[in-house]
């Protein structure tokens, strides 16, 4: 079988290899052995590729792939709590899935929701991430605003969802203007181009009221944008580096407002919240995709073979959703 990986650092369509890699054992004790069904290219996963993301660059060579949703195939001894044909998260126990199979440490895995396969495949990273953004920071009352750039990414997308459904009002910051009807379908209150006028019209679009929280994955400009439209007292919490600048603020909004910029990371929240709250959050999202009540845009699948073209495609901009890989296609 094949498996994706990268040996330097540059554009991901650029320098992803696929590498004969021999299949997988039966899995040990503690172990399962994974069938990786569906992936999802994020923009993290790009910024890996170009040795960006996190503190310090990773150790090359790298098996690309975090997020991905996968079937049980084989348990290993000891193994009780997951059966044969159980889906997972294959991101929670390892990385280096665009492959077709994998075997994992079982202990962080747990069954999920048996439904849509591509919506599981894009459960592990961007739904958390809004969920949790929209509850640590501040703690917001029904009718309240909440700001966003990005507003048609993944977390966009779910910022959205969330929020309508919790009795919160979105202004979502978009690039271009043909982002703004599918976002309004979506459930977004307030959909607004970018521009340096952005707080003017935010004021516009609310009747004055101001956003009691920001959520930038873009940083540079944007984030001063965001910063200036919120209530005093207010967080800008800053989780993407989309624009590739540093989070510009105004000092007078920091000394005489009170705004304070805030940095969220999903593998922090990995790192530190019990395991019983994880899986419970995820059961609960996984809930919402069954009852039909959240989903986010595929703009297209591939099969790993033309992981080149998938990667090509996932760094457009614009796109109309997000694109997949299968690797058993
Ligand atoms: N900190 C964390 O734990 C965490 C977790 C999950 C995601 N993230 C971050 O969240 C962000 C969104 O991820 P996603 O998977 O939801 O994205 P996605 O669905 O793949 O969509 C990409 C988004 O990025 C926008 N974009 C790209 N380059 C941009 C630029 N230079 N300026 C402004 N917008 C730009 C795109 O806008 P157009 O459509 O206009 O091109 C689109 O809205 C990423 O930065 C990602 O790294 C962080």
């Amino acid at each position: 079988m094949h498996a994706a990986r990268y040996s330097a650092f540059g554009p991901a369509h650029e320098v992803v290899e696929l590498v004969e890699v021999p299949d997988p054992a039966a899995p040990g004790a503690g172990e399962v052995l994974l069938e990786i069904e569906r992936s999802s290219i994020n923009p993290a996963d790009l910024l890996g590729f170009e040795g960006r993301y996190g503190a310090v660059p990773p150790k090359l060579p790298v098996w690309a792939g975090g997020e991905a949703v996968a079937r049980v195939l084989q348990t290993g001894e000891g193994v009780s709590h997951l059966k044969v044909g159980d889906r997972v998260l294959a991101l929670l126990a390892a990385r280096g899935n665009w492959r077709p199979r994998t075997i994992a440490p079982a202990a962080r895995l747990f069954a999920l929701p048996d439904t849509d396969l591509d919506q599981l495949a894009m459960l592990g990273v961007n739904p958390p991430t809004a969920w949790l953004m929209l509850h640590e920071f501040v703690t917001l009352a029904p009718g309240d605003w909440v700001i966003q750039n990005a507003g048609n990414s993944a977390v966009g997308q779910s910022v959205i969802q969330f929020s309508k459904k919790l009795g919160w009002r979105t202004i979502s910051v978009v690039r271009q203007s043909n982002q703004i009807e599918p976002l309004k379908k979506l459930g977004a209150d307030v959909v607004l181009v970018d521009g340096p006028d952005l707080a003017a019209r935010v004021l516009q679009a609310t009747n004055g009221i101001r956003p009691r929280l920001g959520i930038d994955a873009v940083a540079g400009e944007s984030t001063r944008r965001l910063a200036q439209s919120l209530a005093d007292g207010s967080p800008v919490v800053n989780y993407g580096l989309l624009s590739g600048q540093p989070c510009a603020v105004e000092a007078s909004d920091v000394v005489f407002r009170g705004i304070v910029l805030r940095g969220f990371w999903l593998a922090s929240w990995f790192a530190t919240a019990p395991l019983a709250a994880q899986h419970a959050l995820y059961q609960q999202l996984g809930t919402m995709i069954s009852d039909g009540s959240f989903k986010i845009e595929v703009e297209a699948v591939y099969p790993l073979a033309r992981i080149r073209e998938a990667l090509a495609h996932a760094a457009r901009p614009s796109r109309g959703g997000k694109v997949l890989i299968a690797p058993n296609a």
